[in-house]
């Protein structure tokens, strides 16, 4: 057979099984193997609550302030994040948060998966607040809270997630991604973390 018309042969219906359970197999183990690379990924890129790595953002006591109004509705939170690139060196970028008031109970109730196994690598409800990233986790639009609804609603694609990050409608895979706090010799701080986009895991893209 001429090698251009090999590639036309469907082969015999045992070839056909054997290449079936082979494909099946490579993606099996891509599958096992992506797993087993993101979870250890993740743990080791992110600071630990208790060192003080310039992965934490300090809020001035202004912005700390804000979160002492998130009482029945979320508040965003301004702070910079201290960031260093290629072209510009260390520098100050400013960014927001959404804070949302929970009880521990009602976070385990409507996020269950933030506690289960592949929970993320720091506690999420700090100070009686959850803490939201911006970033929409379909394609990376900034949804914003829409009062008269009481949900968050992203403007791009019409994701739509309620009050404690839950995802309701829309093309989004996951919930809202919480991002790690903590108050630190008397000043909140907040690292910044931005996750892959249209995934229903937590895989992290980048830290500060
Ligand atoms: S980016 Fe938010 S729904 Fe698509």
């Amino acid at each position: 057979m001429a090698h251009a018309e090999a590639y036309k042969d469907p082969g015999t219906p045992d070839e056909q099984s054997r290449r079936t359970f082979m494909a099946n197999a490579v993606i099996a183990l891509g599958g096992v193997i992506s797993l087993g690379i993101a979870i250890p990924v993740v743990a080791s890129l992110l600071p630990a609550a208790g060192t003080d790595t310039d992965q934490w953002s300090g809020l001035t006591p202004q912005q700390a302030e804000a979160f002492k109004k998130a009482t029945n509705q979320p508040v965003k939170v301004v702070f910079d994040v201290h960031d260093v690139n290629g072209y510009f060196g260390a520098i100050d970028v400013e960014q927001f948060v959404w804070a949302v008031k929970s009880t521990d109970e009602q976070l385990r109730s409507e996020r269950p998966e933030l506690f289960a196994t592949e929970k993320p690598p720091y506690p999420v409800l700090n100070m009686g607040f959850v803490i939201f990233s911006p970033i929409c986790p379909h394609l990376g639009c900034k949804y914003a809270w829409n009062q008269a609804q009481n949900k968050f609603i992203c403007p791009c694609h019409g994701s739509v997630y309620s009050e404690l990050g839950k995802h309701e409608a829309g093309p989004a895979l996951r919930g809202l991604d919480p991002l790690p706090m903590r108050n630190y010799q008397g000043k909140v701080q907040i690292t910044w973390i931005e996750y892959a986009q249209n995934s229903p895991q937590l895989i992290v893209q980048k830290v500060g």
